[in-house]
């Protein structure tokens, strides 16, 4: 009897499951040998069983997944809108470019307008600022919090001052209280980037649903993945409504994928200098993209949803090991502090090389890669210095001493949930290894 196309599909779902167990199951860690990585994608047969099923439907663009991770998405942060994209820098792009749509009214961004952030960040936390035109004013950092220093906002104001763009680094939330009363003093807009910190919180609150719009990031470093992918997220009907029409060729129209007519006058309306009734779904009221991802993809999402808060507990749990671990060398390390009121899913665990240490920090993360322990920098050290930002219109508000500092001293070790209790151990001992072979210890 021919089968029908649910049976198949169960049956190729059960496959999938037997692939996932002969093909990723039960790798063993052998210290030394096996690399100790500082990121990495955690999955089962689940990510796989939903990304098969999504790609039996050869939907291809967003569809039925898509729609279902921004629900779940938007639920667990606790935002009204959550908006899908295809990364971390095209959601940034997408939350500061809606600042400037004309459904902001006066309010809107314009260019030369002022975006107070930091010089110690990734990259494309900065460059929607200057893709739009839009003047960026960098502050200095903390060191310890790698955060903005909020001591200094004021003096980065001046007449053209509209907006704050600003990550929580490496998942630990910036003083939300202070740039929030910042913010509504000056009548700013604040964009959070949360690409790097899904899950943490202030006050009880997950980071992102502060500011009037935020990011994440699901590129495979991340607290959840997709490969690629990313999204944005408010409780602004018109900051959502910019942001998917942005996303979407900048188009009017607000039917999803497969509907028609939504706005019950797709051919009675009026639009600039268009004939009336001009087919509503034809209609641009932004110079947009195209920034919209597989269903196969978020199908991925959906799964990855699930198993989120026992990543969180991970990533917390893998940073209190480090932290207890590299208490003993603290005269050379300044160690990481997570912000007042926080409780940050840290995506990794900052180590800074103090000034005076008898070794530099180079020398220290070369010898643990020749170890298999992957470290890595924080991203663009002081992106002013980088050969793509030396010729940008900017302000630069004193003289980033910190983020220079950041920039020659400061590394990052893994906390995602790949990263076992003995892979920390085993890093500890190649680090008294290297402290004892220069001679420290
Ligand atoms: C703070 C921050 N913002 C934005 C991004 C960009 O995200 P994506 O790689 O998904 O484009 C990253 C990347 O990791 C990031 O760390």
């Amino acid at each position: 009897m021919k089968k029908t196309e649910s049976q198949l599909r169960m049956e190729i779902s059960d496959l999938v499951k037997e692939y996932y167990d002969i093909r990723y199951a039960g790798r063993k860690y052998i210290p030394g040998e096996t690399p100790v990585r500082y990121a990495g994608r955690i999955f089962d047969e689940k990510e796989l069983q939903l990304l098969v099923d999504s790609s039996l439907d050869f939907w291809l663009t967003s569809g039925r997944y898509s729609e279902q991770f921004e629900l779940d998405f938007a639920a667990f942060v606790g935002s009204e809108y959550a908006m899908l994209t295809n990364s971390g820098s095209s959601a940034n792009l997408l939350a500061l470019t809606a600042l400037t749509s004309p459904l902001m009214g006066e309010r809107r961004l314009k260019p030369g307008d002022e975006v107070i952030t930091v010089a110690a960040g990734f990259p494309t936390t900065v460059n929607p600022i200057i893709q739009n035109n839009l003047v960026p004013v960098f502050l200095d950092v903390e060191l310890g919090t790698y955060n903005i220093k909020v001591d200094d906002l004021e003096k980065a104001m001046s007449q053209n001052t509209r907006a704050i763009m600003l990550a929580h680094t490496l998942a630990n939330p910036y003083d939300l209280e202070r740039v929030m009363e910042f913010v509504h003093k000056h009548d700013l807009f604040l964009v959070e980037d949360c690409c790097d910190a899904l899950g943490s919180t202030y006050n009880g609150k997950h980071v992102g649903t502060f500011g009037h719009v935020a990011t994440c990031s699901f590129y495979p470093a991340h607290h959840i993945t997709l490969g690629e992918g990313g999204m944005v997220f408010t409780n602004d009907d018109l900051i959502a409504r910019a942001v998917t029409s942005f996303r979407d060729w900048g188009r009017d129209c607000y039917c999803k994928g497969g509907e028609n007519n939504t706005c019950g006058k797709r051919y009675s309306g009026q639009y600039g200098q268009l004939p009336h009734g001009y087919d509503h779904k034809y209609v641009y009221s932004h110079i947009g993209y195209n920034l919209k991802v597989t269903d196969m993809q978020a199908a991925i999402g959906v799964a990855q949803m699930k198993k989120l808060p026992r990543f969180i507990e991970a990533r917390k749990n893998n940073f209190k090991l480090w932290n207890e671990g590299l208490k003993q060398f603290e005269d050379h390390f300044i160690l990481p502090e997570a912000t007042y009121n926080s409780e940050p899913a840290w995506f990794a665990f900052p180590v800074s090389v103090r000034e005076g240490a008898p070794f530099t920090r180079t020398e220290l993360t070369n010898y643990l890669a020749a170890k298999g322990i992957e470290t890595r920098n924080l991203f663009a050290g002081n992106i002013t210095k980088q050969p793509a930002y030396l010729e940008i219109e900017k302000r630069v508000i004193g003289e980033l001493k910190n983020t220079d500092f950041a920039m020659n001293n400061t590394f990052f070790f893994g906390t995602y949930p790949g990263m076992k209790p003995e892979m920390i151990e085993y890093s500890l001992e190649v680090i008294l290894e290297f402290l004892m072979t220069i001679g420290t210890m």
